[in-house]
């Protein structure tokens, strides 16, 4: 059973590293590509306080339209501990600088509510 199992995750794993290789190989463009999709990806951890694409109607703020720069600030704030809150804090610890910006820019770029 192990026999039959360990070849099965060799070809998946070259599999992987050889799709990997041609993506990165290819299109240079494919970094800003990825950067796009995790700022999507951020975002939807947000959606359940502060809405759909950021935005809401109830008392969480809506991000959608912000200023990227802002958005940028607030959540570094919040991660640092310089701004007072109540989850924000806890939640912008999970985040690098890299998935910071790139949820700021998607934010940003939705329509305001
Ligand atoms: C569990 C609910 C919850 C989630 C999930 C959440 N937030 Fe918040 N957010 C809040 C609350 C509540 C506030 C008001 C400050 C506080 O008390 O923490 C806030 C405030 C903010 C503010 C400041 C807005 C302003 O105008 O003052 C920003 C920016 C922000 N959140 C960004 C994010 C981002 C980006 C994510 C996803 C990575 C996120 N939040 C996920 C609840 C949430």
């Amino acid at each position: 059973m192990v026999s039959r199992f360990v070849p099965n995750v060799n070809r998946l794993l070259a599999r992987f590293v050889a799709g990997f290789v041609l993506v990165c190989a290819t299109a240079t463009c494919a970094a800003a590509a990825a950067d796009k999709d995790i700022g999507r990806d951020v975002a939807a951890n947000c959606a359940n306080c502060h809405g759909t694409d950021g935005r809401n109607h109830a008392a969480t703020p809506s991000l959608a339209g912000r200023d990227k720069a802002e958005l940028i600030r607030q959540m570094r704030e919040f991660r640092d501990g310089t701004r007072a809150s109540t989850i924000m804090q806890q939640l912008a610890r999970g985040y690098t600088d890299a998935e910071i910006e790139a949820a700021a820019a998607y934010f940003a770029a939705q329509k305001a509510p």
